[in-house]
């Protein structure tokens, strides 16, 4: 059997330990639709709608006498991810704000925790949030914000950072764990002890690998990390995103953001600002409640398939969107954006091409498949293994076949949408 015969999809779809995960999920849309955006926006999980308009009934019966029991909510909720996705401990993530405000206040933070230091290390193919914040962080601070320019597929190894940490005055180190483009999946416990050894804190985005693929916050010795809920999580639109400080390290950082949720004794509503002794010293203001009711509910849903079991299943179905490139797809200009070992990518394929812009474009018009596109040149095809069939894959890249064969991408406009 080879790639090229759909029947071998059917029969890794009949013996998918995971297949009944997807009856969780509502698929109001085109049932001829492929949609493999997940990477951008989640599926929405029906739990969610049972928690959210619970949430809002309660908002109606209880009012103001509910939030003691809400207050709580960011912490209770991050010590669930802590432990479904994160290998971190009870206490070490909070659900707060979005992933640029937590960047912004783990990395100005993590600064501040080290005055005199000249430098922070990025890579010049992350995401941009993470440029732009690192960015505006070094010039407020006077240091230096050193960029990796690595291989665009391969991303940043433990080689490249040691090297740029060399001269001993960098104070953070901030990567991405998968990159949004490519789907490169940094090796953390490596890049994070050339960091330690270089006497640098390391500041891990999650955003594209929790959900995806298990991370291991405590055993890789990760200082910091921040990453969003509306991905692998299925949390909605604008979810929650969530915050890690390893709990050896909350004491001594101090967020930049002076806010009244991270203070001690917060109804105390005292004169000076003194920062809550644990995790919450984080927070900064009141957290969105009906919000943390279905990013709960995508927690559970990755908390009951395992991360484990998820990572498998994606491990699988990039691996038969890579051999389906191979055959079906190279032919036609496609070059493959993603690395090639299973182990080193989370569960996106990019698929690059010259055209890429308008294949997207044409996909979504006329062939009924959604994928997003990263400029310049790669089409992003997400896979979460809760709610993606290798049929899927199957399908989705025999219409890209057949519009690229036919030329039929060439009659679409590019668009002009502000988002694709
Ligand atoms: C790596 C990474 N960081 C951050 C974000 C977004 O941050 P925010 O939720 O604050 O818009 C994304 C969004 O796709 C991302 O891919």
């Amino acid at each position: 059997v080879t790639a090229l015969d759909r029947s071998a999809a059917e029969a890794l779809d009949a013996a998918d330990p995971l297949a009944s995960f997807r009856a969780r999920f509502v698929y109001d849309e085109d049932p001829e639709r492929i949609y493999l955006d997940a990477n951008s926006l989640g599926r929405l999980p029906k739990q969610a709608i049972e928690a959210v308009a619970e949430r809002v009934r309660e908002w109606g019966a209880r009012l103001v006498t509910a939030w003691p029991d809400w207050i709580d909510e960011p912490a209770r909720v991050g010590d669930l991810l802590a432990e479904a996705a994160l290998g971190a401990g009870p206490g070490e993530v909070l659900m707060a704000d979005s992933t640029t405000v937590n960047l912004y206040k783990l990395a100005g933070a993590a600064l501040d925790a080290r005055p005199g230091s000249g430098a922070v290390v990025a890579d010049a193919a992350d995401f941009p949030t993470d440029r732009y914040v690192l960015a505006g962080l070094a010039a407020a601070r006077g240091v230096e914000l050193r960029m990796l320019a690595t291989d665009p597929v391969e991303g940043p190894g433990a080689g490249a950072v040691a090297e740029a940490c060399a001269a001993g005055d960098v104070a953070l180190v901030c990567l991405s764990h998968v990159n949004y483009r490519s789907g490169a999946l940094a090796d953390m416990a490596a890049i994070t002890r050339v960091a330690h050894e270089a006497g640098a804190l390391a500041l891990w985005d999650l955003s594209h690998s929790v959900g995806a693929v298990p991370v291991e916050l405590g055993r890789t010795g990760a200082d910091l990390a921040v990453g969003c809920t509306y991905k692998y999580l299925c949390a909605g639109p604008g979810s929650i995103a969530f915050l890690y400080v390893r709990r050896g390290l909350q004491a001594e950082l101090r967020s930049p953001i002076w806010g009244w949720f991270g203070q001690r004794g917060q109804f105390e509503m005292g004169p000076a600002y003194e920062p809550e002794a644990g995790i919450a010293r984080f927070l900064a203001g009141t957290p969105p409640v009906l919000d943390l009711a279905s990013t709960e509910a995508g927690i559970r849903a990755v908390a009951d398939a395992g991360i484990g079991r998820i990572r498998e299943k994606g491990a699988a179905l990039t691996a038969l969107a890579v051999a389906l490139h191979d055959e079906r797809l190279a032919p036609l200009g496609f070059l493959l954006g993603t690395p090639r070992d299973p182990a080193r990518r989370g569960a996106h394929v990019a698929l690059r091409h010259p055209d890429g812009r308008r294949i997207a474009r044409a996909l979504i018009e006329r062939a009924n498949v959604v994928p997003d596109f990263r400029a310049p040149d790669s089409i992003r095809f997400g896979l979460p293994a809760l709610t993606t069939r290798f049929v899927d894959v199957w399908d989705a890249v025999d219409r890209l076949r057949a519009l690229v064969e036919t030329r039929e991408h060439l009659e679409v406009d590019p668009g002009s949408s502000r988002v694709f």
